[in-house]
């Protein structure tokens, strides 16, 4: 039997994806085919009418079997691009959202010399910073091992040496202060979990829920910042699109004044930007 090419395989595995649910099939059975012929994406649209080899061809289908299954595309590549850098991503760790690109472009847009990054996971927004300001240098936090094992994996893949990563209950084993503190914690309420996207199943649920109102990580991180950020420090966390309100209430309780909430590209608010407030605020 002659072998198939790329754009047969690739009619079949859209159709599949669909009949399976999923949201994007075109998108997705492309960039798992890529993988399959271990090519890089961008070269896809070549190598479509060249016929695929069986070993390929089997890789292609153990890959739409799992994303039918609906793991994620992220998992099955072991990648997720973000800030135009490609991160390993593993079930231990949260897949990094382009939502979390608007914390990046707040903290690029002022002077930085020194970061701390609570709950880290793959490292992403600590090694992002670092590496686009080169130069500076920075600790990222979390609770689980796990994931400070993908976060060291993602430095030393990206050359990154101006990164620490310890394991801490958000700073706990943390000391000095920083003029940049960030972070993107698990903000999602308990009550939420039931109705998210099935995808979602795949992902650490301590890096999505604090298992209660979706605000615990704000008031640990609101008590924990004052003593780690420099006098003018800036402090940046992504929030979910209806907790700006309760975040600055939250920080405004510990002493820290909101200066900024910053929409995303859907233009939901993101990112609550603080600092410590003068005397007297
Ligand atoms: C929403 S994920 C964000 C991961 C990564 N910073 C990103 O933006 O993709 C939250 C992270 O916080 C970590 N985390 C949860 N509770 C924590 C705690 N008490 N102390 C430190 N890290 C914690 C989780 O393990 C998870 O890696």
């Amino acid at each position: 039997m002659t072998a198939p090419t790329g754009s047969v395989l690739l009619a079949g595995a859209v159709a599949r994806l669909r009949a399976a649910g999923i949201p994007d099939p075109q998108r997705d059975a492309r960039r798992l085919l890529a993988h399959a012929l271990e090519i890089a994406p961008g070269r896809l649209t070549l190598v479509l009418p060249e016929l695929v080899s069986p070993a390929a061809e089997a890789r292609f289908a153990a890959a739409l079997d799992r994303r039918a299954a609906r793991e994620p595309v992220s998992h099955i590549v072991g990648l997720r691009g973000f800030w135009g850098r490609d991160f390993r991503v593993s079930r231990d760790v949260l897949d990094p959202r382009p939502e979390t690109e608007t914390l990046i472009e707040a903290a690029l847009s002022a002077p930085f010399s020194n970061v701390l990054d609570l709950g880290t996971g793959s490292g992403c927004i600590l090694l992002t910073l670092l590496l686009d300001r080169p130069g500076t240098a920075g600790t990222g936090t979390d609770i689980s091992a796990p994931a400070l094992a993908v976060a060291r994996e993602n430095a030393d893949r990206l050359g990154c040496d101006g990164a620490r990563f310890v394991l801490s209950d958000w700073d706990a084993a943390v000391e000095g202060r920083f003029d940049l503190v960030v972070s993107n914690p698990p903000y999602i309420a308990e009550a939420e979990m039931p109705g998210l996207a099935p995808d979602l199943a795949f992902e650490s649920r301590g890096a999505l829920t604090d298992g209660g109102d979706g605000l615990s990580a704000y008031r640990a991180i609101a008590r924990a910042a004052p003593a780690r950020l420099t006098p003018g420090g800036r402090l940046l966390v992504e929030i979910g699109p209806t907790q700006a309100r309760a975040v600055s209430a939250i920080f405004a309780g510990a002493g820290l004044e909101t200066v900024a909430i910053r929409p995303d590209l859907d233009d939901r608010d993101r990112v609550v930007e603080a600092r410590v407030a003068a005397p007297g605020t």
